[in-house]
């Protein structure tokens, strides 16, 4: 007999069906004759229920097995429930424990825990109905995203993980060594001496693939990145993580306009395609974690995103009727108090905001006339702040030099990146996703640390 998965029989089963499940325990509920387990096996956040009559084989020791948390095969027959909220359960015919869970020391027991209890035993909070439903709508969010560039014609390009640049100049860098930290060799000038390391060089993990994605982009047109990336900021918020997944399409022949009408399209993408593929894990987190999960999801499907001048939102946020805590002026960076106000109260819809001040972003983006601002946009959404960077692409050979120089950056370790400038330059766009900012978006879960499955922060890289 072949093992079914709980979700299609709750679907598509039919009663007489013969069936085996495979799972673990949630709850077990004994009866003077018979018993009621329910049965999760990951597919759904809907177990099975399973009936198991005192006069099937073992039954004395199978309900004693049966905690929650224990491991079990069951073969039965499907038979329409009487009970409320199922159609169909199954009477058991012969159970296989696995594996017991000692009912004393199981740490998942049926009341509810906090999401800091459950992070501590993230070895086992994927069994939890919300961190369950979680890593399902994550999982459809990267189907989704690899269908949409997909069925654009968009490249999957793999860009390395070991990276010996700073893409986003922001020093944020994990050194990554062989070296012995003991006896660490040093030049003459007593500086550590990378060039006894591994590679020769020193070398980091990557903060962004989008260097790497923009020469293949030079070859292939359109391409995308998805993949980890890693920060050493020492942020220790509900939103940054030290490791973090990020898609990164790259466009030639594009400018910022197509750069925005792309990034809209693809967040409207993602959350239609979740709507239609975790309806019931969507209704679970806009019943019990944010009642506003739905509506948000129907507005950012439905609504045009606003557009607006980083020079706009400077004045907007001068004429808020509201005191921030860091302050507003033109030239420094949005805050995130700023980023939400703009997205959560003024328009109450994700807002791209372009054309930021060249001195506090990366050294790639296009210079704009003014020679004051770059072709920047960031899309801010509403309760989570940024969640898209982007940009169009410095094309210009001498513009690009003369900013490399400006910001004092290594030139000869960019010789690559300024070649695409000498041979075949295009004008160029792409933009960066955070992939767990998306998923939070999406469920409403307020901490970042909920969305992966194993979350890497500082002072935290247990599991
Ligand atoms: O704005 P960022 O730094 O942009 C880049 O890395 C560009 N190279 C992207 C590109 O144009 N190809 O990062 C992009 C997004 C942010 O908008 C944010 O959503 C997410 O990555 N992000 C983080 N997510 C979680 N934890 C962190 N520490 C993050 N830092 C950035
Ligand atoms: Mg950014």
């Amino acid at each position: 007999m072949t093992t079914r998965r709980i979700v299609d029989l709750l679907r598509h089963g039919q009663p007489d069906e013969t069936v085996t499940i495979q799972g673990w325990v949630r709850t077990k509920r004994e009866q003077k004759e018979f018993t009621f387990v329910e049965i999760n096996d990951g597919s759904s956040m809907s177990g099975l229920q399973a009936i198991l009559n005192q006069d099937l084989p073992g039954y004395a020791e199978a309900v004693r097995k049966l905690n929650t948390g224990a491991s079990v095969a069951i073969d039965g027959v499907l038979v329409p429930s009487p009970g409320k909220g199922q159609r169909i359960e199954l009477q058991a015919t012969s159970v296989t424990v696995y594996g017991e869970a000692d009912a004393e020391t199981y740490p998942l027991q049926k009341k509810r825990h906090s999401f800091e209890f459950l992070r501590d035993i993230a070895h086992l909070r994927a069994r939890t109905n919300t961190i369950g439903a979680v890593f399902r709508v994550r999982n459809a969010c990267s189907t989704a995203i690899h269908q949409f560039f997909q069925e654009r014609g968009f490249l999957w390009v793999h860009t390395p993980i070991i990276s010996a640049n700073d893409c986003e100049g922001a020093g944020e860098l994990f050194t990554i060594t062989t070296m012995d930290l003991k006896q660490v060799p040093k030049t003459d000038a007593g500086e550590i001496d990378y060039s006894q390391d591994f590679f020769g060089r020193r070398a980091f993990l990557t903060v962004s693939g989008q260097l790497e994605a923009e020469i293949m982009a030079m070859a292939f047109s359109n391409v995308y990145t998805f993949g980890p990336t890693f920060r050493a900021e020492n942020s220790n918020t509900s939103r940054h993580l030290a490791e973090f997944w990020m898609v990164e399409p790259e466009m030639a022949f594009c400018d910022l306009v197509g750069n925005m009408d792309l990034a809209e399209a693809f967040l409207k993408h993602i959350f239609r395609y979740v709507l239609e593929h975790c309806p019931e894990d969507m209704e679970f987190f806009n019943q019990r974690i944010d009642n506003s999960v739905l509506a948000t999801a129907n507005n950012i499907i439905n609504n045009e995103f606003e557009r607006i001048t980083y020079t706009d939102a400077i004045g907007m946020l001068e004429k808020a009727d509201r005191k921030f805590e860091f302050p507003v002026s033109w030239g420094l960076d949005l805050q995130s108090e700023h980023e939400r106000y703009l997205a959560e109260e003024l328009f109450k819809k994700p807002v791209i905001v372009t054309d930021y001040p060249a001195q506090i972003k990366a050294f790639y983006m296009r210079l704009s006339d003014d020679e004051k601002t770059v072709r920047a946009m960031d899309i801010l959404a509403p309760k989570i702040g940024e969640i898209v960077g982007g940009s169009q692409r410095e094309e210009r050979l001498d513009v690009l030099q003369r900013r490399i120089q400006q910001l004092g950056l290594p030139e000869e370790d960019l010789w690559w990146y300024l070649d695409l400038r000498r041979f075949g330059t295009v004008p160029h766009a792409g933009f960066g996703l955070g992939f767990e900012r998306v998923v939070q978006f999406m469920t409403g879960m307020t901490n970042i640390r909920d969305v992966i499955p194993f979350p890497r922060t500082p002072l935290n890289a247990e599991f």
